[in-house]
């Protein structure tokens, strides 16, 4: 198994890099395909949707999403599609204007929750949401153009829209950036690719070689020492 991290990523390896050792605790039972864990570690589903994936974070409607995200590919595409494309939001949000970093930093967005239960709700935070201890972004540039996370909208309204004319801009911007200042990674076979999924979000290209197959995990940070 060969992993691969993002260039930008860190000088040394996350705490995450024991992924294939101890420190990758799987829960007993069945892998849930939807919630995201608080901590710990959890394979969530093999994306196998042939579409074009824009922009988008995992998890944003998490009160912390997951810190990490890992897809480990068991067989890539031969069509040239499936690439994963990276944007590192501190890059991305340097090329804002100052009315749009304005809106990313400062209104919040209803982020929904991903899991289908009764008390699951989303959070309400801004893009770029700025805490004293961390930085995370969420991103979702569907839903910033429709109001969901899928395209469930033909047309969708002013008031489908989070944030707007704003918001719709930002979207836009989210999509050029990453086809033009993204990283695109076509993620060799049995090779794993991890990034921090609070400062990057990701895209993929479609596909049309249905044989490809990759695993998501999202990755918890490392529970505090003392933490039973
Ligand atoms: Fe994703």
């Amino acid at each position: 198994m060969r992993w691969w991290r993002a260039p930008w990523s860190q000088p040394r390896p996350p705490p995450c890099c024991g992924i294939w050792g101890s420190s990758f605790r799987r829960p007993p039972g069945r892998w849930p395909t939807t919630s995201g864990p608080t901590r710990g570690s959890r394979r969530c589903g093999t994306p196998g949707s042939p579409h074009t994936l824009r922009p988008h974070t995992e998890a944003p409607g998490q009160s912390l999403p997951p810190r990490y995200l890992a897809l480990h590919c068991r067989t890539q595409a031969t069509c040239g599609g499936g690439r994963t494309l990276l944007a590192d939001r501190r890059h991305f949000l340097t090329t804002l204007d100052e009315d749009l970093q304005r809106l990313a930093h400062q209104h919040p967005v209803y982020w929904p929750s991903y899991e289908e239960r009764p008390d699951a709700v989303g959070v309400r935070k801004p893009v770029v949401d700025r805490a004293p201890s961390r930085t995370v972004i969420r991103m979702s540039s569907t839903l910033l153009r429709v109001g969901a996370y899928s395209d469930t909208l033909d047309q969708p309204t002013a008031d489908s829209q989070p944030l707007g004319p704003g918001g719709v801009a930002l979207a836009e911007r989210a999509v050029d950036f990453v086809e033009t200042g993204g990283t695109s990674v076509l993620i060799p076979e049995d090779a794993l690719l991890i990034w921090d999924n609070h400062r990057i979000f990701h895209a993929r290209t479609g596909f049309s070689d249905t044989r490809r197959r990759l695993t998501r995990y999202w990755v918890a940070e490392p529970a505090p020492e003392g933490t039973p």
